[in-house]
């Protein structure tokens, strides 16, 4: 199936500004990874945009370039970091402070990582309780965005930037439901002008970035640009913008195994996920209000992959439940449990039990990569708004108002890869595989 491309994108440029708000763990263990890989000190592992292959055509052309080479990318040899955080320091004492990679790796990319410095956060502790920031800039939400702007000119400037995406790694917010403020772009300029506390800082930080023509992408579950004021804000900018909250260790294994339970017709009863878990984020996820706006990523997943409505018998009873647990002794490390009862032919059950021993930021770090030049490639081809192509990344994909999102992992790949192949006028994958066996043709008997 051939597709006539929406727009070629433009050629890919020489260095690219990747700014990210909030520098701790995720954010730290990226940078220095990227460091680290330029030096040859570490392999992109879990980057689909450094690793990962694309087949073009049939699968007896043989052509299997790596995605990188099929589609103008930023080559990470000339991406530039910058970022915000509500304490200060350098990039460094981010990295020792997360404990995430080991002290010999930092020790190697000590004098880079030092020279990276949080710039101040536009932080309001009614967002996140359980921190009391330190580095933040003063005045009201107007004042923050003009400065956060400015940030991002300068940042840009300083560099000899054209090109810079924003990916937010910031501490989870309090749960809010979007009110009158967030409806418009009118409304949400006035709540700047006067320092409405409806509009969070997840908003002023995206509402800058889209100011100033900057793709943005919320690695968060706060709500940020999934508002209509940000939204049509994107519209008018052509800013692309993707979210929210990165898919990485219990949500992607639940978005591989529900579709398997599904596409065999087998019942599920109950799901529990518990996680202990022992960072910052463990820490700030501990107050009900922040842990609310995640788990209402983490349970989105399997009804809309399930379908209980249209599968009552097997799914319309189903307990789903998602817990986590600060516990300081694990650190990044943290270890998630899912008992999932299940059951087969004439009802009878089984279990299954997952015991992830993962490693939050090791996960997260190659993701917040592709997204920033997935996102920086999306609008050299012209795409603006919500990129739903992008939802493999996610736990909570935006969609156009209307849409349910697409959660199940295979599928969200396919999504993506055929994106890729419809940007660059390439045949779409569709895998109905009739073209290799002799079918008799239509009309024929
Ligand atoms: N690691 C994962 O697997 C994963 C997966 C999905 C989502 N996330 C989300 O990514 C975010 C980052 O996770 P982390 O483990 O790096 O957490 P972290 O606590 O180590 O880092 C968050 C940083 O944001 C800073 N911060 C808080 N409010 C800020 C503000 N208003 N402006 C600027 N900086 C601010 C904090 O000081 C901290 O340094 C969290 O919201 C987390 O829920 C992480």
């Amino acid at each position: 199936m051939t597709t006539t491309p929406h727009k070629r994108p433009a050629p890919a440029p020489e260095r690219l500004g990747i700014l990210l708000q909030g520098m701790g763990a995720v954010a730290s263990t990226v940078v220095a990874g990227v460091l680290a890989i330029r030096q040859g000190l570490g392999e992109p592992v879990g980057s689909l945009t450094q690793m990962s292959h694309i087949r073009l055509g049939k699968r007896t052309e043989n052509r299997n370039p790596k995605i990188n080479e099929f589609v103008p990318l930023a080559n990470i040899e000339g991406i530039v970091f910058g970022g915000w955080d509500i304490f200060g320091g350098d990039l460094y004492e981010a990295c020792t402070h997360a404990e995430v990679l080991e002290p010999t790796l930092l020790a190697k990319l000590e004098g880079a990582l030092r020279e990276i410095k949080p710039m101040p956060g536009a932080f309001d502790p009614n967002y996140v309780k359980r921190l009391n920031g330190t580095h933040i800039k003063p005045g009201t939400r107007r004042d923050w965005a003009n400065a956060l702007r400015q940030d991002i000119r300068d940042f840009k400037a300083k560099n000899n930037l054209d090109r810079v995406v924003l990916v937010n790694c910031s501490s989870t917010e309090v749960y809010i439901e979007p009110g009158p403020v967030h409806q418009s772009l009118e409304a949400f300029e006035r709540g700047l002008d006067e320092n409405d506390s409806t509009i969070s800082p997840a908003m002023v930080y995206a509402y800058s970035a889209l100011m100033e023509g900057v793709p943005y992408a919320n690695g968060t579950p706060s709500l940020a640009a999934d508002i209509p004021a940000l939204l049509a804000l994107a519209d008018q900018k052509s800013v692309p913008v993707a979210g929210k909250d990165f898919k990485t260790g219990q949500t992607m294994l639940k978005t591989v195994l529900s579709p398997m339970f599904k596409a065999r017709m087998l019942g599920v009863r109950g799901w529990f996920s518990t996680n202990i878990l022992g960072n910052r984020d463990g820490e700030v996820l501990e107050d009900p209000e922040s842990f609310k706006s995640k788990e209402k990523t983490k349970l989105g997943v399997l009804d809309t992959i399930l379908q209980p409505e249209t599968y009552p018998s097997l799914y319309g009873n189903l307990y789903h439940a998602v817990r986590i647990n600060y516990y300081p002794p694990r650190g990044d490390s943290k270890e998630g449990w899912d008992n999932i009862d299940i059951f087969g032919w004439l009802g009878y059950p089984m279990q299954i039990k997952v015991d992830f021993l993962c490693r939050d930021s090791i996960l997260a770090a190659p993701i917040v990569l592709d997204l920033a030049l997935f996102l920086d490639l999306a609008q050299r081809a012209g795409r603006k708004g919500i990129q739903e192509w992008l939802s493999f990344y996610w736990k909570g994909p935006m969609t156009a108002s209307g849409l349910y999102p697409e959660h199940d992992l295979f599928i969200q790949l396919t999504k993506l890869k055929n994106n890729l192949r419809h940007m660059m006028g390439e045949e779409l994958i569709t895998h109905l595989g009739t073209e290799y066996y002799e079918y008799p043709s239509e009309g024929s008997h």
